[in-house]
């Protein structure tokens, strides 16, 4: 019966360990990693290709914001926020910004550029588990997060965001094809130690079912390329509010 147990939870069991080692390299060398990428220094020509695809992909995910009319109470929330580029965005806006992050460090690192930006107080910061987040927002945001989860972890959560979220979800995923150069970006984010290969893409089909499982629907997407970055950004709506 002990046994029986300890088979049913393992899947469970393995997608914590899997948050848990996300959580080391994105508090450690992935910090380093990922601050000098979305900061402003200079770069090898691979990191600098991830900072300008990053780049244009974040400009792109603005624009389809700043088409649509929001109220002047409206929420977001920033879902794995890294060094906070988008939660700042957000916050510039006008929106009251929720903005989680999994590794205490991308927390520090995006408190003080809100601080610098001046919007500090129009944010409130969480270190956690993105599926911890309750409450309903306006906007939800979710970038180059999901990349680093497997169907079976990517699916609870995209759904968990999709609960969260009253109107406009938008998120990245890391597109099927492109096979070879995904795996060469993938690689290259980890140290050798901790290079997780199985890092997973996601076919357009199941990223479409899965949030419709929740009730939202896709209404455009875009292949963001360039260089080591690969991405499909979307924008997807709540059923009811089409
Ligand atoms: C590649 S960075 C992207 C940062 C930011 N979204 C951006 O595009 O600028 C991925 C971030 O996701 C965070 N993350 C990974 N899994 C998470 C989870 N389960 N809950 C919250 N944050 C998570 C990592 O700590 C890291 O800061």
């Amino acid at each position: 019966m002990t046994q029986q147990k300890a088979t049913l939870t393992r899947p469970d069991q393995l997608e914590q360990e899997h948050k848990q080692q996300l959580r080391r390299y994105f508090d450690g060398v992935g910090f380093e990693r990922w601050a000098a990428i979305y900061g402003q220094g200079e770069l090898s020509s691979v990191r600098r290709s991830i900072r300008e695809g990053h780049t244009s992909m974040l400009a792109q995910a603005e624009a389809w914001l700043d088409e649509q009319t929001f109220p002047a109470d409206a929420r977001a929330l920033d879902a794995g926020c890294g060094t906070g580029l988008f939660s700042t965005a957000l916050a510039r806006r006008g929106f009251a910004v929720t903005a989680i992050d999994i590794a205490p460090q991308m927390v520090h690192a995006a408190v003080a550029q809100s601080e610098q930006a001046g919007v500090r107080e129009r944010i409130n910061f969480v270190t956690g588990d993105l599926e911890t987040i309750r409450g309903s927002y306006d906007v939800v945001a979710c970038f180059d997060v999901l990349i680093h989860y497997s169907q079976s972890g990517f699916a609870p959560m995209c759904r968990r965001l999709a609960q969260s979220c009253r109107e406009t979800l938008l998120l990245t995923y890391a597109p099927h094809n492109q096979l070879l150069a995904m795996m060469h970006w993938l690689g290259g984010h980890f140290p050798k130690s901790q290079r997780r290969t199985e890092i997973q893409m996601m076919s357009d089909s199941f990223v479409a079912q899965t949030l419709a499982t929740a009730g939202m629907r896709v209404c455009r997407s875009v292949r963001v390329s360039k260089g080591f970055y690969h991405v499909t950004l979307l924008e997807a709506r709540r059923e009811e509010a089409l």
